[in-house]
């Protein structure tokens, strides 16, 4: 799976965006480690704190479709936004758990890669619930 077809897909999935109240669509595509593909896109509601974003409609479709590990994210937003803290916190639980990073993809609205990051650098110290309980883990 290369990186073209994973910001297709996220491109793809913002034009099923509803987002009648912010006009900010989204689209995610996540890549799982055992090679699907999963798709969504931000969903407003007129209760506003109901909104729900791309990235995780994304994690959710994958992770409940099998999914336990996702290894590449692209967000397709107008203009390369960046996922929010929430999103950044939920990809975090499925990361590859073998070491390796999970690859973040930031485009606009036609695809162009303006970013590409890791989680670990949108999300340095991580809450992970292992590492809080672990006695080693405390300083
Ligand atoms: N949004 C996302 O879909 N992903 C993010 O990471 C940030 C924000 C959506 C939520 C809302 O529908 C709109 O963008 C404006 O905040």
């Amino acid at each position: 799976m290369d990186k073209e077809k994973l910001t297709a897909a996220a491109v793809a999935a913002r034009a099923q965006a509803y987002a009648p109240y912010s006009k900010y669509s989204v689209g995610a595509a996540v890549l799982a480690e055992d090679g699907r593909l999963f798709t969504g896109s931000n969903i407003e509601n007129a209760s506003y704190g109901l909104t729900i974003c791309a990235e995780r409609t994304a994690v959710f479709t994958a992770v409940s479709a099998g999914v336990r590990a996702i290894v590449a994210v692209t967000v397709a937003t107008e203009d390369g936004g960046s996922p929010c803290g929430a999103c950044r916190q939920v990809l975090s639980e499925f990361r590859p758990r073998n070491g390796s990073e999970m690859a973040v993809y930031l485009t606009d609205r036609g695809g162009n890669i303006v970013r590409e990051t890791t989680l670990s650098e949108l999300l340095p110290l991580a809450f992970d619930l292992e590492a809080t309980t672990t006695p080693d883990a405390v300083p």
